[in-house]
């Protein structure tokens, strides 16, 4: 940690890869007690380029250890966004029974297709471990979906799933340009196209990218099914964001429950997130912390972008209505070091890395305000139904028009509690614990160090995540 920190902006507890470019998230799994991360990568700029897989490891979802690149681009094109499993019956055939493979499915990007006026250069294509991931094998027979006339056709998200017969099988949710397209396999390299969802439903303000398919149990007991589906441009703070569907998904066709746009995260800077694969029971979720619209000319030096912190999505009603709430993972709570409860309403912050926790006495409105020591600072407010972060004066933001902004949230239901979550380049609001959640990243001149709190806010706890390790 101490070597991160001495870099401007380095995140102390946010993943970020070690130098050069990252964007979404790719190919989590959970495999013998190890949380494997992947990502999109180009460790030689810090701007978007020919994309690896990255790739970090942990066991617990805070402490990441980098691993070697997992898979580099090829004649076949770039290794874009996708997802892993674990194929533990050895259905592909690529592993044995003894040892059966984790198999990870890529989208290609096939770079000079594209340049040269081609509409089929993006196709899905695998690759898998047979050594608990350390290391990864093309198959050679790629792609496994060769393209079917659409030039966006990507980030294939892998599940295990039953047909109708009872027979076991995988379903890939992918995203082709304006909707999604559900494929349907016995053995991960052939896929048949089961469905179609989405080219009339939802927000359709950029393309359709990065998709999850998710069942979830709803508050009543029943089962649902949740379709993220990230959108660029599009977003409700413009640029990139992620929106969600729930329905119902039967016979290999998803119905949504109505026609309401709903959004996972109301921040700018939550991108492309997915779930992780084999966490039975868990969804866990983690996203790319920045927005295509300023993510390659944000100022950090040798690297740029960081993920969010993991979190559990999980299902909650408001008024009839079902949404997503992401709460952060309980495993963040062993970022906390020494905490203590404030009885005023102003401290100085110990670190760069905080968590504040408050409960809310008056649902109406609350306002909290973060403050360094040139006058920079970051208002979030509760009022007349909207929560805002105001990142207009929160220092540099010259490197694009959009950056200084505020950027509003309809809530319309009780706020009781609060968890924010600063780092040195960001802050993660939820309110009762994810049923709102603004993610936003700030690059302050210098680091915060005042935070002022309104009278409605009480048992306010400062909890500092800069201790550990
Ligand atoms: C989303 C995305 C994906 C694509 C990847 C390329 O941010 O555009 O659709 O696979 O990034 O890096």
């Amino acid at each position: 940690f101490e070597s991160a920190q001495s870099e401007k902006y380095r995140p102390i507890y946010h993943f970020t890869p070690p130098t050069g470019w990252m964007n979404d998230p790719n190919g989590m799994v959970f495999y013998e007690n190890t949380y494997h991360l992947f990502y999109q990568h180009y460790p030689d700029s810090t701007v978007w380029g020919p994309m690896h897989w990255g790739h970090a490891t942990s066991e617990n979802l805070i402490d990441w250890e980098h691993q070697p690149i997992a898979i580099s681009p090829d004649s076949l094109g770039y290794i874009f966004s996708g997802s892993a499993v674990f194929d533990v019956e050895n259905s592909s055939g690529l592993g044995t029974s003894e040892n059966p493979p984790l198999v990870a499915i890529y989208t290609y990007h096939d770079m000079e297709g594209e340049q040269s006026g081609k509409s089929d250069y993006q196709s899905q294509a695998i690759a898998y471990s047979l050594d608990k991931g350390a290391t990864w094998e093309k198959y050679d027979q790629n792609p496994v979906l060769p393209n079917q006339g659409i030039r966006d056709f990507r980030d294939p998200k892998v599940m295990p799933w039953t047909f109708s017969d009872g027979k076991k099988g995988w379903l890939m949710t992918l995203a082709v340009s304006d909707r999604i397209q559900f494929y349907s396999s016995e053995n991960l390299l052939e896929w048949k196209l089961e469905s179609e969802f989405g080219q009339n439903q939802g927000a359709h303000g950029g393309v359709w990218e990065c998709p999850d398919l998710i069942p979830m149990t709803a508050p009543d007991g029943s089962e649902k099914w949740v379709l993220l589906v990230s959108i660029n441009p599009g977003g409700p703070q413009k640029g990139s964001a992620t929106q969600y569907f729930i329905g119902d998904f039967t016979d290999g066709k998803f119905t949504p429950d109505d026609q309401l746009i709903r959004w996972l995260d109301y921040g700018p800077d939550n991108y492309a997130g997915v779930t992780w694969a084999n966490t039975p029971n868990r969804n866990l979720f983690i996203g790319w912390m920045s927005n295509w619209l300023y993510a390659q000319v944000v100022p950090t030096e040798t690297w740029r972008s960081a993920m969010t912190i993991p979190r559990e999505l999980s299902l909650f009603e408001v008024d009839g209505t079902l949404l997503v709430k992401s709460a952060p993972a309980e495993e963040t709570l062993q970022l906390r070091g020494s905490s203590f409860e404030l009885d005023k309403l102003q401290s100085n912050l110990p670190s760069e890395a905080v968590e504040i926790t408050a409960e809310i006495e008056d649902e109406e409105a609350f306002s909290i305000l973060i403050e360094n020591e040139i006058g920079e600072k970051v208002l979030i407010t509760r009022d007349n139904g909207l929560v805002s972060v105001d990142r207009s004066l929160a220092g540099n933001s010259d490197f694009h028009p959009d950056f200084a902004a505020v950027h509003s949230a309809p809530m319309s239901w009780e706020a009781n509690s609060l968890r924010l979550f600063l780092d040195a380049s960001s802050l993660e609001l939820f309110i009762n614990d994810g049923e709102m959640v603004i993610t936003s990243t700030l690059f302050p001149t210098e680091p915060w160090k005042k935070i002022r709190f309104s009278e409605n806010l009480s048992t306010i706890k400062l909890h500092n995540l800069a201790e550990i390790n």
